[in-house]
């Protein structure tokens, strides 16, 4: 077991790569609190995933929500190892000219302003701990956009950047900050990301530009995120990794 006795906060984890985080983290070992605005769904999950993983209610971008479910983590374990900050959301594919002001106070709330609520409620406990592993998962659209989520593709640039900067900020005190960087993938934002409906067809053209054959899954994301969590990686920080099949080459 790869993350045996460590505690594991995971956001949105009630679907998509988020529940294959959980489900991974729980396999190897981590006791994971699933924070999803979807409280069933998190609450499904958590339970499916076994090891004692527990699930909150709540919204990445209020700050008393967040500091909840770290509290719950913290009560649960004694202490905090792993965040995973995966929540995210997109508007529908669409010209820019079309995305409305409230749509882009939503993505760049859920997507970028999460992670610094969740920043500054975790790593005072893990300066106290001396040790900490921070995953944010970013995306290929943050070096690679398509058009039609120009809005989308500036908060995952942005992730994809703040993590590195976490990174050189925090090493001094043990704290290591890593990026995912998933291609398109089959979750429930897909339809969205497209545009277009999920069809064959239109699948087709999405998997076309990826050189090994094939959409990203929630189990392709969760290893990168075990691996990231590990105690393997404990030299690896700063990185933006990309699970995209070859598709940012
Ligand atoms: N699916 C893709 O093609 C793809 C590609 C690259 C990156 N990503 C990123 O992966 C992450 C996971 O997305 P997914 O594709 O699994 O989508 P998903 O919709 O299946 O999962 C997202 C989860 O986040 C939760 N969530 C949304 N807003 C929230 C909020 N305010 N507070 C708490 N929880 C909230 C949702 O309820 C959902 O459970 C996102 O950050 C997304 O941007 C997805």
């Amino acid at each position: 077991m790869r993350l045996k006795g460590k505690t594991a906060l995971v956001t949105g984890g009630a679907s998509g790569f988020g529940a294959g985080i959980v489900q991974a983290y729980a396999r190897e070992g981590a006791r994971v609190v699933v924070l999803d605005l979807n409280g069933e769904g998190a609450a499904r999950v958590a339970a499916e995933a076994g090891n004692g993983a527990l699930a909150v209610a709540g919204d990445v971008t209020r700050q008393a929500d967040i500091e909840a479910a770290v509290g719950k983590a913290v009560d649960a374990g004694g202490r905090l190892d792993i965040v995973v900050n995966n929540a995210g959301w997109t508007f529908r594919n669409k010209p820019m000219l079309e995305v409305t002001e409230a749509e882009f106070d939503k993505v760049f709330a859920i997507n970028v302003k999460s992670i610094y609520l969740m920043t500054n409620a975790v790593v005072p406990i893990m300066r106290r701990q001396k040790e900490g592993r921070i995953i944010n998962i970013g995306s290929t659209a943050g070096s690679r956009p398509r058009p039609g989520l120009t809005w989308y593709n500036a908060t995952k640039g942005a992730v994809n950047l703040l993590s590195k900067s976490m990174a050189v900020e925090l090493a001094p005190d043990g704290i290591r900050v890593n990026c995912v960087a998933p291609v398109i993938g089959e979750t429930a934002l897909l339809e969205s990301f497209m545009g277009v409906p999920d069809t064959p067809e239109n699948r087709a053209k999405f998997v076309g530009t990826i050189p090994l054959g094939r959409m990203s899954k929630p189990s392709d994301i969760a290893n990168a995120c075990v691996y990231l969590g590990s105690d393997e990686a404990e030299f690896l920080t700063g990185v933006v990794l990309p699970v995209d099949g070859g598709r940012t080459v």
